[in-house]
Order: structure tokens, then sequence, then C-alpha cells
């Protein structure tokens, strides 16, 4: 195939069962709690993680050889991370793929950026990496303090998308009833799940130590990181996108513009078009601990979905979980 794909062979073998002995010993010792979202989550480095993804969270941190030119793309769970892998695949790719020929039009984003955590380090933990095309394109979920030292350390970059934590903690209640749903799994209430979110419980959570590390990256070290909000590219998606390219060094040429290129990735990646996909319709996620099924990550993307789920009082609690956790820092959320 001539985009991305990684082998699941492992590139080096031996001291891999005593590997898997210590980290079971370090799961086995880390706090774990059972929730109604996912069966189990583990607190590992100031995160909840879902325990059975820290094996590959680990593998990741201890095996993972970034180069210069790998895009790395990170979020919370339902912040956009799939429009985020869309847009920047058809950024990245624009000179092999028109969009007549995308592989968007047959993969779903999460198969052509694959996730570290789930994917890539998902049934292998030394998967042969280095036949992927350059720039290689990874996302994950884990907070910025948690990367492998050599994502820091190298010169690859971090694009992050974070989304107002109101129309994020309702996004995330829709897919995960849909998932349990799909799981044979019982239903719980907004209520719970929002209570949740509330004591930074939720995966990869606390959301709000998660955005902060990225924001503050982003701020110390622009080049490196750069910080993206789903309202922003809702907003406006022309000028997101010539931020986008122009960070990966990859900006739109004039004639590129005059031809209309940005106005076509964004109609190839909006919510309508990708939704609407057979591949979207129909197809399937590879995991092995549930059903996913392609769909799941497409619903209504809107800023400001809020207001028809959370009451008063729920607003004001996230509001002011925000107004302590972030606003000191600067960061604010359009809300409509
Ligand atoms: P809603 O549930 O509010 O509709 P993630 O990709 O991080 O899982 O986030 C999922 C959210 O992004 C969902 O929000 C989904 O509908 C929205 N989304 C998915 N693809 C999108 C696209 N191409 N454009 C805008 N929003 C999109």
């Amino acid at each position: 195939m001539a985009h991305q794909q990684f082998s699941s062979q492992s590139a080096i073998v031996g001291g891999e069962e005593h590997d898997r002995e210590a980290i079971d010993e370090l799961i086995a010792s880390l706090p774990q709690r059972k929730g109604v979202v996912r069966p189990f989550q583990s607190l590992y480095q100031n995160f909840w993680c879902p325990t059975y993804v820290l094996p590959n969270v680990i593998a990741f941190q201890r095996h993972f050889q970034a180069k210069h030119e790998d895009i790395v793309l990170a979020s919370q769970p339902k912040s956009g991370t799939t429009w985020l892998k869309a847009l920047v695949f058809s950024i990245v790719n624009r000179s092999r793929f028109g969009i007549s020929n995308t592989p968007l039009l047959t993969s779903n984003p999460h198969v052509l950026v694959p996730s570290f955590e789930f994917r890539v380090y998902g049934s292998n933990p030394r998967p042969n990496l280095d036949s992927l095309v350059e720039p290689r394109l990874f996302q994950t979920h884990i907070p910025y303090p948690s990367l492998p030292e050599c994502i820091k350390q190298s010169d690859c970059r971090i694009i992050y998308i974070c989304r107002n934590p109101l129309d994020a903690v309702v996004s995330s209640w829709h897919f995960n009833l849909e998932i349990a749903q799909s799981n044979d799994q019982l239903k719980w209430s907004l209520e719970e799940h929002f209570e949740i979110y509330c004591q930074g419980k939720m995966s990869f959570g606390p959301f709000w130590d998660q955005i902060m590390g990225y924001s503050k990256e982003s701020l110390e070290r622009p080049h490196k990181v750069l910080f993206l909000k789903y309202e922003d590219l809702k907003e406006d998606i022309v000028g997101q996108l010539k931020k986008v390219a122009e960070f990966v060094g990859l900006p739109f040429t004039e004639e590129e513009e005059e031809g209309g290129m940005i106005e076509e990735i964004t109609k190839m990646c909006s919510l309508k078009t990708l939704k609407d996909l057979e591949v979207n319709k129909s197809g399937k996620l590879p995991a092995k601990h549930m059903k996913l099924e392609n769909r799941n990550f497409f619903r209504k993307g809107e800023v400001g979905d809020w207001v028809k789920h959370l009451t008063p009082s729920m607003v004001d609690r996230l509001n002011s979980i925000m107004q302590e956790k972030m606003s000191p820092f600067g960061l604010e959320f359009k809300t409509s």
C-alpha cells in the first residue's frame, strides 16, 4: 500500500517475557478504579489510563524512536482528533494524492494516522516503523510529560487540538454510550458521566492537566507544539490550515491557494463528506477489547451542543473548573 502502514513483525526479539512480567508487576502496583465508562483504569504518571492500554503505553515510552520529520497529533478524546487526522494527512500528502484518489475515500482517518497507544503498540511492543513513508504521522492521547524523551528532544512536531470541555464531555458521553451499546454493556446517565469527567477520572485525564501540559509547552516552544482549538477550526478553517501547513514546513504555495487547494482539502475532510463515505458508514476499526465502528467517530460536530444537554448547575460546575485550572494561564473557549 502506498500510504501509512506499519508491520506487526518484531524488529527485535528476546527479553520480552521478562519485560512483560516487569510491566505486569508495575501495573499491579498502581492505583486502580472500576468505572462505568471503561471496566478498569489505572493511575499512571498522574493520568488515568485504561488498564488494558497501559502495556502499550509503556512499550511506546520504552521503544519508540522518533525521527526529526515525524508529526505527532495529540488530543483529549472527543476533541476533534479524527478531523485533525484527516486534515493533516491531506496537507502532508497533497503532492502524492489528489482528491480523486486520496486514501481517505477508502480508509478511516484512524487507520491512516495510527494511535501509538491503541494501534501502533497494540499488538506488538516493538513494531517495525522504519518502512513508513516520511513524514510519519502518529497520534496520541498521552499527556505531554509522559511522551518519550526522544519525541521531546528531536525536531519532530506536535500538533495538539483541544475543545471546549462543555462540548467534549457531551461528545464523550454519546461516544461511550454507543460503544457500550454495541458491546452489550450497561448504559449510564449523563450525570454519572459528567461526575467522572469533573473528577478528572476520564481516560487520559484529568482533562485540565492534559490540556494545560500541551498549552504550556506550545507557549514555551511554539516551533515544537502547535496548539489548536476545535472552535477556531470551525470558525476559520482556511486560516487554521495555512497555520498547520506552515508549522509542518509545507506552506501552501500561491498557485495552490489560487487553485483552491485549501478549500478542496476542507471539503474532503468535512464532517459531511467523511460521514457519508461508505467506509465510515459501515467499516469497523480493529480493536482488541471492544467493537468499534468507524461511524462512532462522526456525530454532529457542532460548537455549543452542550446547551441541549447540560443543566445550569452542570455548566456552572464545569465553568468553575475551567476558571480555576485554565483561565489563570490565559486559556478560554468560545461557547457557541
Ligand atoms: P460531536 O460528538 O460533538 O459531534 P474525536 O475525533 O476526538 O473522537 O472527536 C469526535 C468529535 O469530533 C465528534 O463531535 C465528531 O462529530 C466530531 N468530528 C468528527 N469528524 C469531524 C469533522 N470532519 N469535522 C468536524 N467535526 C468532526
